[in-house]
């Protein structure tokens, strides 16, 4: 069933809060590993704590948005091809997997080589299990892989927005914003 009416034609105002939060976030955590420069530079520890934070803020805000969308409906499909409904309910399955399974990687990854998530500036430290040096690489491959296919599914999901956008001039992106 479908409306006309504007408020039910857009996602709420704190689902696009935390969606674009968490997109920026995400981009942050991605840029700040990248440039994050030579092991035992200033650059790599100022990069690699901005990246510890961009990750943790995004399981933070990752729980805040799947309770909020457990209460609150999002508005219905526009889509009416059932093809392309399912692709993006599936790409959305996976993107709301990735904000909890890669943070929840990194974290189990320091903490297994044995170190605590040091969440700087406010100097938090927290671990959630023992060090490990069996699952320690597991860990740390099973991230690092994610990360990289996230990139192209991400990356997917975002040219489709647009796509719906310039080529198809629907609302689609207009009611995520
Ligand atoms: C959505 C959140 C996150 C994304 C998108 C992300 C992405 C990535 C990517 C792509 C890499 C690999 C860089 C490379 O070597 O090519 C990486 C490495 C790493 N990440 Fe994350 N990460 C996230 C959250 C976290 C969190 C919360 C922590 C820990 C608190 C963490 C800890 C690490 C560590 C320690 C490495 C270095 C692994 C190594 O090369 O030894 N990450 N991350
Ligand atoms: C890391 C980055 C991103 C993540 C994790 C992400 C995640 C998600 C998720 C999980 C949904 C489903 C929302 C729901 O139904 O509850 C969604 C919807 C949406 N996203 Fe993203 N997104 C990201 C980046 C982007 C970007 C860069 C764009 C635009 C250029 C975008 C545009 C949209 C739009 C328009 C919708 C609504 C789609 C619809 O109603 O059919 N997203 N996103």
């Amino acid at each position: 069933m479908s409306s006309s009416s504007s408020s039910v034609e857009r996602y709420s105002r704190p689902a696009i809060f935390f969606h674009w939060a968490i997109a920026l976030l995400v981009a942050l955590a991605y840029l700040s590993i990248e440039i994050r420069g030579p092991k035992d530079s200033d650059s790599r520890e100022f990069w690699s704590s901005i990246h510890f934070w961009a990750g943790v803020l995004v399981l933070a805000l990752a729980v805040c948005r799947v309770l909020w969308r457990l209460w609150q409906s999002p508005p219905p499909e526009r889509e009416s091809n059932a093809l392309l409904v399912f692709l993006a309910r599936l790409a959305h399955l996976a993107l709301y997997v990735f904000i909890f399974v890669q943070p929840l990687l990194g974290i189990l990854l320091s903490n297994t080589a044995g170190y605590p998530v040091n969440l700087a500036w406010l100097n938090l430290n927290f671990t959630l299990v023992g060090a490990d040096a069996i699952a320690s690489p597991a860990l740390q491959a099973a991230h690092v892989w994610l990360g990289n296919a996230f990139y192209w599914i991400i990356g997917l999901h975002a040219l489709a927005a647009i796509g719906h956008h310039v080529i198809f001039k629907d609302r689609t992106l207009r009611r995520m914003l």
